[in-house]
């Protein structure tokens, strides 16, 4: 499967409304989140992620500063119709490769249970306990480099 990745600030107005095409669809529609919780007020701190397949965006994610040397990886999401076919697995190893360069030592989520899974195979591990937001049970789960190789672009 052949996926294109775009990073971008929110200022990118044309790509900025492709990833909150599939944030809607995906978090709003499918999952219930409120708009209140969805559109927060940080996108604009963010650098955020398309992942294209023949031009058409279907899968998306935020990356926040959280700290010296600390990003947070948020509102990661693939259309239900493409899930299972390395969508998830191409837009995570992307980021993650992109703050390996930049050196960020810690990276940080907060993942719904029903994927801490997912996030488990790239080297994340959970930590505390369960918690609920959005209405939708979290656990936090945290990268360190000692904590699994990064994966290379
Ligand atoms: C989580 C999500 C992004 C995964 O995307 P995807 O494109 O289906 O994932 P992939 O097909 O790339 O899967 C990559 C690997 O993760 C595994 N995986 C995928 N979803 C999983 C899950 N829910 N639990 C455990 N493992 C999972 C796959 O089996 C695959 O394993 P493999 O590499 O050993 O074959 C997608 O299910 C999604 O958008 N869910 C709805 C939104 C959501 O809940 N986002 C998370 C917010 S915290």
């Amino acid at each position: 499967m052949t996926f294109e990745i775009a990073a971008f600030r929110a200022t990118d107005a044309r790509r900025m409304s492709e990833a909150r095409r599939i944030r809607q669809i995906v978090f709003c529609d499918e999952q219930g989140v409120e708009a209140h919780e969805e559109w927060d007020d940080k996108d604009g701190l963010c650098e955020h992620f398309v992942l294209s397949e023949n031009g058409v965006g279907i899968g998306t994610a935020r990356v926040r500063p959280y700290g010296p040397g600390i990003s947070k990886i948020e509102r990661v999401a693939v259309m239900k119709h493409r899930r299972g076919t390395g969508a998830g697995k191409a837009l995570m190893e992307d980021i993650m490769a992109r703050l390996m360069a930049a050196n960020v030592a810690t990276v940080v989520i907060n993942s719904q249970m029903a994927v801490e899974g997912f996030y488990r195979k790239f080297g994340f591990i959970s930590e505390g306990s369960v918690f609920v937001e959005a209405n939708i049970p979290h656990v936090h789960m945290i990268w360190r480099p000692e904590s699994s190789s990064p994966p290379s672009l």
